[in-house]
């Protein structure tokens, strides 16, 4: 039963896989590990363009080792989960620095670097070293319980042992950059999550789900994902044609980026005016402030949170003390500085007529 699912598997590659990947059959552990750092949490649609910005910016990885964080982080806007792009730049450094620039090539110092965990790992070194690792995340996950026809839930350590074990007992040890890929597109173009291509997919007749007809049950969560709901007002605060911007810090979400002056509310606002008490008090009673426009309600859903959150355009004639840790910039230099996609989503879109409060 394994070794057949695993020899349809790699017939299914050969004649019918059509997906293309620019870092597809790439042998370059540089340009691997890049696009397994992209590919991490962002959709290969959306991060194809950013690998190929990436890869003609820093074509070596001394390139980008020597690039500036402003420069990375810049290139990074809008693919979010940033702690991505930090660990990028530590290990472009630490491979630089501690191994002459050259990607190291055993599994154990691939994973000791900066972001890389077991799947990444796996990916690079079958991919680029043709080492024995089998990948293992979600989609491997989902096409191995859905095939075995597996309950035991995948968030559980019973489960993740019996779907580790499995993983590696079905790849094919003399080939496993080619399986490890050909298992990622199946899952994502056959053994999808949603609307499954069972009716033309080469395992049905083996597989366990779809003879007891559990495939939408498969796999298994113990937890389901509990999310976070917040309510982010960005107060765009100008003054003499500039804004007042600050970068995050902390271990929040967007971490590094820039923002305007953020007001995080417990619950929505219902009417923003000078009276409100967070503005008010920004304001601290200059005459002349007043409020330009307020942003339509934006919407940011991430793994674990969704963000609500309006843009309120303020202007006032006297700079703010109480932003005196702000720095305040030209509209003209807002692109020179990294900022989360939901403030640029705001800054795209046309300016609504201004309106009077
Ligand atoms: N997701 C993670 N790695 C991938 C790869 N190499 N190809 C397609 N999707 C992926």
């Amino acid at each position: 039963m394994k070794p057949d699912f695993t020899r349809r598997l790699l017939q299914w590659n050969k004649n019918s896989n059509t997906r293309a990947m620019p870092w597809k059959g790439e042998k370059d552990p540089y340009k691997i590990w890049l696009s397994e750092i992209i590919l991490q949490q962002t959709r290969v649609e959306q991060g194809w363009s950013y690998y190929e910005k990436f890869i003609a910016a820093f074509p070596t990885i001394i390139h980008l080792a020597k690039a500036s964080d402003e420069k990375v982080f810049k290139m990074w806007e809008g693919l979010g989960y940033y702690s991505r792009c930090k660990n990028l730049i530590a290990t472009a450094r630490k491979i630089a620095s501690e191994y002459n620039g050259i990607f190291p090539a055993t599994y154990d110092e691939i994973e000791a670097l900066p972001g890389i965990g077991p799947y990444t790992a796996s990916a690079i070194s079958s991919f680029a070293f043709n080492l024995p690792h089998a990948v293992l995340d979600g989609n491997v996950q989902r096409i191995i319980a859905r095939y075995f026809g597996i309950t035991t839930p995948i968030d559980t350590t019973a489960g993740k042992k019996q779907f580790q074990n499995l993983a590696q007992e079905l790849l094919k040890p003399d080939e496993p950059g080619i399986y490890n890929q050909a298992i990622m597109d199946f899952g994502a173009v056959i053994c999808k999550p949603q609307n499954p291509l069972c009716n033309t997919c080469v395992q049905q007749k083996e597989c366990e789900a779809f003879n007891q007809n559990t495939v939408s049950q498969l796999p298994v969560k113990q937890k389901a994902l509990i999310r976070k709901e917040r309510w982010f007002y960005y107060f765009i605060i100008e003054h003499k044609g500039k804004w007042y911007i600050k970068q995050r810090t902390g271990k929040d979400i967007w971490e590094n980026l820039f923002e305007f002056v953020l007001y995080e509310a417990p619950a929505a606002v219902e009417d923003i005016t000078l009276k409100t008490p967070f503005l008010k008090k920004l304001v601290n009673g200059q005459k002349a402030a007043h409020i330009e426009s307020i942003s339509r309600i934006y919407r940011q859903q991430l793994t674990h949170q969704t963000i609500h959150g309006r843009f309120v355009k303020v202007k006032v004639q006297e700079p703010l003390p109480t932003l005196s840790n702000f720095l305040l910039i030209d509209k003209k230099e807002l692109s020179k500085y990294a900022f989360p996609r939901f403030i640029t989503t705001f800054l795209g879109e046309p300016a609504p007529p201004a309106q009077l409060f």
